[in-house]
């Protein structure tokens, strides 16, 4: 049996899907989608899980309209009002991966001043990725070592790059959760999928559950992970 996954992340997907659903708006599921994310970190916090991961937006998502890539923007800012008193009470320090400079000011300074806020929280560590991409991670990882890089008969080993990443302060990762059936990866966390286990659900994000989560977790707890090995 395997203990409770220290690093989880989710690709939050179905959002628009859901709202079309119900005949609204793709910026009402967003909406719910981000009313979800308090569920599932309260969840996952309470579950033992050292940190969440989920995926916000995507490098390739400014290819959407406008109005949308604006409404996205703004999200952080509604999530960061109403809940960050909650996720100061449950020790959940906030964080981003992803490239923040493209991201607008406003959201910018409204994400900077949560790391700030919640940096000394000990419990969970909530990361929002953010203008991520993994190829982009992978690339900007290689520039930053290569540039600091004196002896260049130095070998590279894979720990070492990896401590060129964006996650190189987090656990490994050993679950990846995807909602809407969409079996594929959309660019998210390509290095550190190498053994995760995978699990993809059959529910728009904002229709998962706490409930949810928690029965994926207890799934994975039960699961035979062999890394190539045969034990
Ligand atoms: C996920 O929901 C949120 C983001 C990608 C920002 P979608 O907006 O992709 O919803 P669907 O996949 O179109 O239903
Ligand atoms: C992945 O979802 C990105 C996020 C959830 C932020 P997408 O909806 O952008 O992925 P594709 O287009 O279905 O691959
Ligand atoms: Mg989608």
């Amino acid at each position: 049996m395997n203990s409770v996954p220290q690093h989880v992340a989710i690709i939050m997907d179905g959002n628009g899907r859901w709202a079309k659903a119900q005949g609204k708006p793709r910026s009402f599921g967003h909406l719910r989608g981000t009313e979800n994310v308090r569920n599932i970190a309260i969840k996952a916090n309470e579950l033992g899980v050292k940190v969440l991961t989920l995926y916000a937006f995507s490098t390739e998502n400014w290819k959407r309209p406008a109005e949308e890539v604006n409404y996205l923007m703004g999200l952080p800012k509604i999530f960061i009002d109403r809940y960050i008193d909650e996720l100061m009470q449950k020790g959940i320090k906030i964080r981003m991966i992803g490239d923040i400079e493209q991201i607008p000011s406003e959201t910018r300074k409204v994400l900077e001043r949560a790391f700030e806020k919640t940096r000394n929280n000990k419990n969970m560590t909530l990361v929002f990725a953010l203008n991520y991409g993994g190829r982009k991670e992978i690339v900007d990882g290689i520039n930053r070592y290569v540039k600091q890089l004196d002896d260049k008969d130095h070998v590279l080993t894979e720990d070492e790059f990896s401590r060129y990443l964006y996650t190189a302060e987090y656990p490994e990762l050993e679950l990846m959760i995807r909602t809407s059936l969409d079996y594929r990866i959309s660019n998210f966390l390509l290095w550190q999928l190498c053994y995760a286990e995978m699990c993809f659900i059959d529910k728009y994000w904002p229709d998962f559950t706490g409930e949810d989560f928690e029965n994926i977790i207890n799934d994975f707890m039960q699961r035979h992970r062999r890394f190539g090995g045969l034990e």
